[in-house]
């Protein structure tokens, strides 16, 4: 009979993944249960307003929800009625005494392995399903085996998923990983993992490793894709120097089948829960193995996502005749990326704070994220939060494209051409919008990399 599994952690990553896991294993039940009640009840809503937005999230939830998946903040009972338990909390960067700004903090996800020893009474297989620092499932195991009659095994199960595509991502990743203990009670835990993604992934794509291996590759294939960013955003300031196009130098480039075509997008700099944060951990463990020069060279990675945003401010100023004060500016889009309301780590939040200092009267819109903004930014006043872009665009000396929702391109510019003050100024920080249609209404226009 097919093992029935719980997630400890109802968020981005635990919410989605198990929706997922319920829908394509119709003969296991699934539960998610967290520490956060309100989190719970937005799960459970009747209205399905769910506490995170995905597209196509709300369909697949209401297609499972009360049939084989389960949200509660019992977790005492799931503990013990399942065999199989995903651990999905949070893993923040720690910002208090060693490694502070760097390691992972791993409080939360050590207080989750001492309460599925607490509620246990019969083995389980444990999977991380966070990201973690190499070597965490050495501790969780210690943790788990330590004084008790029950058998615990851990795997690492990272998780590939972007947010804004997180349900495809599940239905059909490039990729599954799978990491584990090579002994024989290793190997029978890492087939009970396989077979709960077997119900729909091709086999040849779910890769199993050792545990090491699957808790690094998850590190590293985010550091490579952040550094992809910071790569191409590196070369977007020399092309706004020189005269080159970012866009066509990043079509060149990636037509050589070595490279490849994604990720190349020359933007604000990357956001999100996870890129900094799992950048920052690898700096710390190259640090903590005297890697100093390996180190050094993923922090760079960061440094020019920082340096990305400071140059948007820098050049907002030269070209607003070198003050910014008591001009309105208003940011289109605070969501760290299109199809999200997440705005952790969001550029869109420097960007914002810069711009406080210099004294802008600041005006941020977006279609998801206007709650998050204005809590992400409740320590500033004075901003104005308008969830239409016309309205937000009233009386602007300039536009900020930060985010690249879709609809921006069809928006009739022309009418916020007209509410505008005059300089009207778009910085399109995404690209995505067509300059010559925005120069001919009379707008002048500030691209990245061009
Ligand atoms: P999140 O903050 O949205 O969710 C974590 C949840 O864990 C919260 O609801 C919190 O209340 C709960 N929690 C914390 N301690 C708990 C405890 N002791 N018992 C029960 N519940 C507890 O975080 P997230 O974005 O889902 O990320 C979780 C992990 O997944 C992180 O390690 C992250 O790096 C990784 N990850 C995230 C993404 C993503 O797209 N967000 C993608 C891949 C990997
Ligand atoms: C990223 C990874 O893509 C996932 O594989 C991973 O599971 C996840 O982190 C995680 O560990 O949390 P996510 O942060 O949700 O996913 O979104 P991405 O699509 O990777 O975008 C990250 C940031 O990079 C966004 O701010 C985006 O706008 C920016 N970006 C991305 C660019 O500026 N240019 C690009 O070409 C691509």
């Amino acid at each position: 009979m097919n093992k029935n599994i719980v997630c400890i952690g109802a968020g981005y990553i635990g919410g989605p993944t198990m929706a997922v896991i319920a829908k394509m294993n119709p003969d296991r039940k699934v539960y998610v249960v967290d520490i956060n009640a309100d989190r719970i009840n937005a799960w459970n809503s009747e209205d399905f307003n769910l506490p995170i937005y995905e597209p196509g999230l709300v369909d697949v939830v209401k297609e499972v929800r009360g049939k084989n998946l389960f949200f509660s903040t019992d977790i005492e009972s799931a503990v013990k009625e399942c065999d199989i338990i995903f651990v999905g909390v949070n893993t923040p960067t720690k910002m208090f005494g060693r490694g502070a700004g760097r390691a992972s903090d791993l409080q939360y996800w050590e207080a989750t392995a001492r309460e599925i020893k607490k509620f246990a009474t019969t083995d389980k297989i444990v999977i991380e399903k966070s990201t973690l620092p190499v070597r965490t499932a050495a501790a969780m195991a210690a943790i788990l085996n330590d004084s008790t009659t029950c058998q615990f095994t851990v795997l690492s199960n990272p998780e590939f998923l972007a947010e804004g595509t997180a349900i495809n991502d599940l239905i059909d990743p490039d990729r599954v990983l799978i990491g584990g203990p090579q002994d024989a009670a290793g190997k029978i835990a890492i087939e009970e993992a396989v077979a709960i993604y077997a119900a729909w992934v091709p086999r040849e794509k779910i890769l199993t490793t050792n545990v090491w291996s699957a808790e690094l590759t998850k590190l590293a294939a985010n550091a490579f894709l952040a550094q992809r960013v910071s790569s191409i955003n590196a070369i977007a300031g020399l092309c706004e120097a020189t005269g080159a196009d970012v866009d066509e130098v990043a079509k060149v480039i990636g037509a050589d089948s070595r490279i490849g075509p994604k990720f190349l997008k020359a933007g604000p700099g990357f956001g999100g829960s996870c890129f900094k944060k799992d950048v920052l951990n690898l700096v710390y463990l190259c640090e903590s193995f005297g890697l100093q020069a390996a180190a050094d060279y993923w922090d760079q990675v960061i440094k020019m996502n920082d340096f990305q945003q400071e140059r948007i401010v820098s050049r907002l100023f030269t070209e607003m005749f070198n003050t910014l004060a008591n001009k309105k500016i208003t940011l289109f889009g605070f969501a760290f990326k299109a199809d999200t309301g997440d705005t952790r780590e969001t550029p869109s939040g420097k960007v914002a704070r810069l711009l406080v200092d210099e004294h802008v009267r600041l005006s941020i819109t977006d279609p998801k994220a206007l709650a998050n903004a204005r809590n992400d930014l409740s320590d500033l006043s004075g901003i104005d939060y308008v969830e239409d872009e016309y309205k937000a665009a009233e009386d602007a000396d300039a536009i900020v494209v930060m985010t690249d929702w879709r609809h921006y391109p069809t928006l009739d510019w022309k009418r916020i051409f007209e509410v505008m003050r005059k300089p009207a100024l778009v910085f399109d920080a995404r690209n995505c919008l067509d300059a010559a249609m925005l120069k001919d209404i009379g707008f002048k226009v500030l691209n990245i990399g061009k």
